[in-house]
């Protein structure tokens, strides 16, 4: 089948993801870092898959079973969306997959385009994604090291660093998914109080996502607009051809005209669409007229969600 109807994003995030790896022997601390960007795992496995990571000084009885996998969630729910992480993996409290075998986390995760912003305790801040729309990564409210929102407190208010508060990310999802901007406390009356006597803090890493979108359409088929719940707003259209490269796979002769214009594009399309939730237009000279005979055509429009 030929892939006739592209749709690309205007100013879309660029996600900037390269695998990283990190194995850390039972125990320890595992930290994930990102130098730019926030880390997003993909897989974490704990347990045991050759006999020579982590092994050093143990005898052959605790490192001998290699067939010794559990896939787990925690660090993915504690880590994403923060620039860096560590967790102490003996207080993450997973079931032992294989009990007298030496284990390990090995966990794989992305670096991904995204903003993280942190609230100390009874504080507001504000989530703008101009007219963007908030899409939540991750947010936790608790406390998860000994250095964030501390200065001038007490030792005993900061040493808890392993509180999460675990529907905090659910919670803020429902609050500011899909909206342009949104208002956080930093509340235990919000988000309930995880570590009582611990003063805490909220994380909340998001990314904006655009609301221009653009879509090219060959001559010939038929442009499906959507909007979600929201409302079809045509900035821009014209069916012709400018330029030599889009939709001319196997046609040498007929894209040679790149001035190729329809004057009343625009008028047509958002007399078709504005306001609506979705719209198809059909990119045919029977739908707009001919503007140049014998040149294959195409339907390019941007438009946004209001
Ligand atoms: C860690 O996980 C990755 C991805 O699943 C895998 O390719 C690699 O072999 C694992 N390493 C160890 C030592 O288990």
């Amino acid at each position: 089948m030929v892939l006739t109807l592209l749709t690309l994003l205007i100013a879309a995030p660029c996600l900037f993801v390269y695998g990283e790896n990190m194995i850390t022997c039972y125990g320890n601390v595992q930290r994930l870092t990102c130098g730019t960007g926030l880390v997003m795992v993909k897989s974490t496995i704990y347990g045991r898959t050759d006999r020579t990571t982590c092994s050093t000084g143990l005898p052959l009885s605790q490192v001998a079973n290699t067939d010794c996998t559990s896939k787990i969630f925690t660090i993915a729910e504690r880590c994403n969306g923060l620039k860096e992480c560590e967790v102490k993996t003996d207080l993450l409290g997973n079931p032992d997959p294989c009990f007298g075998t030496y284990k390990y986390y090995n966990t794989t995760y992305d670096c991904i385009d995204g903003q993280n912003t942190v609230i100390c305790e009874q504080g507001y801040s504000t989530l703008d994604c101009g007219g963007g729309l908030i899409q939540i990564i991750n947010a936790n409210f608790g406390r998860a090291n000994s250095v964030t929102c501390v200065n001038g407190l007490p030792n005993g208010l900061i040493q808890n660093t392993n509180c999460y508060a675990s529907k905090t990310f659910t919670t803020v999802a429902a609050m500011c998914n899909g909206k342009n901007k949104c208002t956080l406390e930093a509340s235990k009356a919000i988000f309930t109080d995880p570590c009582y006597g611990t003063s805490k803090y909220l994380t909340v890493s998001y990314k904006c996502t655009p609301t221009i979108w653009e879509i090219v359409t060959c001559e010939g088929n038929t442009a499906v607009l959507t909007c979600g719940d929201r409302h079809l707003k045509i900035i821009s259209a014209n069916y012709g051809r400018t330029d030599s490269t889009t939709c001319s796979t196997g046609l040498p002769i007929q894209i040679s005209n790149t001035n190729c214009y329809t004057t009343d594009t625009l008028y047509k399309v958002a007399a078709r669409c504005d306001g609506k939730t979705s719209c198809d237009v059909p990119a045919t000279n029977g739908f707009f007229s001919d503007p140049c005979v014998g040149t294959y055509k195409y339907l390019k429009m941007v438009y946004s969600c209001v």
